[in-house]
């Protein structure tokens, strides 16, 4: 499973990036609006430093004003996906980008047969929600289910299912359990993946008996 990023934190990406387990990043308008910075050279920044996909998303909602801004982010980088939404006039871009060999990222899928058209519009990347399925009491994860069942019965659909709107460590180890090809959530819930206290308590219980041998591996 890849392992994306959701933040327009540069300071957040760059000790992530570190890791050497960061495969990409993905942004939103809000995400964007949160950060105070300039989008365009933003994008770059984060390109500069991660070698894997940057979803950076368009603004506009018609289709004419899309695919030129469309035209401006992928111009940013070649791992640049530019992120459109769900939406008639969305996935014709997203079918024209990708018939040119741009990435593109089909954002706001909260349904399979979404799933299903984003996949026929050639989209490297849907972003199924599932966090916010779950916030209205619906269940995030068997849509994750869902499009993988339906994704692995085509063989000619070449779209990542990528995680979106995780909320919890749990979001990531079933949706890794289903399948899913990525993952992209908040640095704090990346984060989470390392802690178990039983970790904490061996370690601390180690650390104590090397002591007591008096030894130095150096
Ligand atoms: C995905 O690409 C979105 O940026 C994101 O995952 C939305 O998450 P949220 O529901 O926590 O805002």
């Amino acid at each position: 499973m890849k392992f994306f990023v959701d933040t327009a934190d540069i300071d957040e990406i760059k000790e992530l990036a570190a890791t050497g387990l960061l495969d990409g990043v993905t942004t939103n308008p809000s995400l964007i609006a949160k950060s105070g910075k300039e989008f365009i050279p933003l994008i770059k920044e984060i390109c500069d430093v991660v070698d894997g996909p940057v979803s950076a998303e368009v603004a506009a909602t018609d289709y004419a004003t899309m695919r030129k801004e469309a035209e401006v982010l992928r111009k940013i980088a070649d791992h640049v996906a530019v992120k459109v939404p769900l939406t008639p006039d969305g996935l014709k871009v997203c079918k024209e980008l990708s018939d040119e060999g741009t990435m593109v990222n089909v954002t706001l899928c909260f349904s399979p047969a979404q799933a299903l058209l984003a996949a026929k519009a050639g989209a490297a990347f849907i972003s199924p929600f599932v966090g916010r399925l779950d916030d209205i009491s619906s269940d995030g994860l068997s849509l994750i289910g869902d499009i993988v069942t339906i994704y692995d019965n085509y063989p000619d659909f070449h779209t990542e299912v990528l995680v979106a709107s995780v909320r919890s460590p749990m979001h990531i180890v079933e949706s890794a359990k289903m399948g899913a090809d990525v993952m992209t959530g908040p640095a704090s819930v990346i984060k989470q993946l390392y802690n178990h206290p039983l970790t904490d308590k061996g370690l601390a219980a180690f650390v104590e008996d090397w002591k007591k041998t008096g030894q130095s591996i150096l």
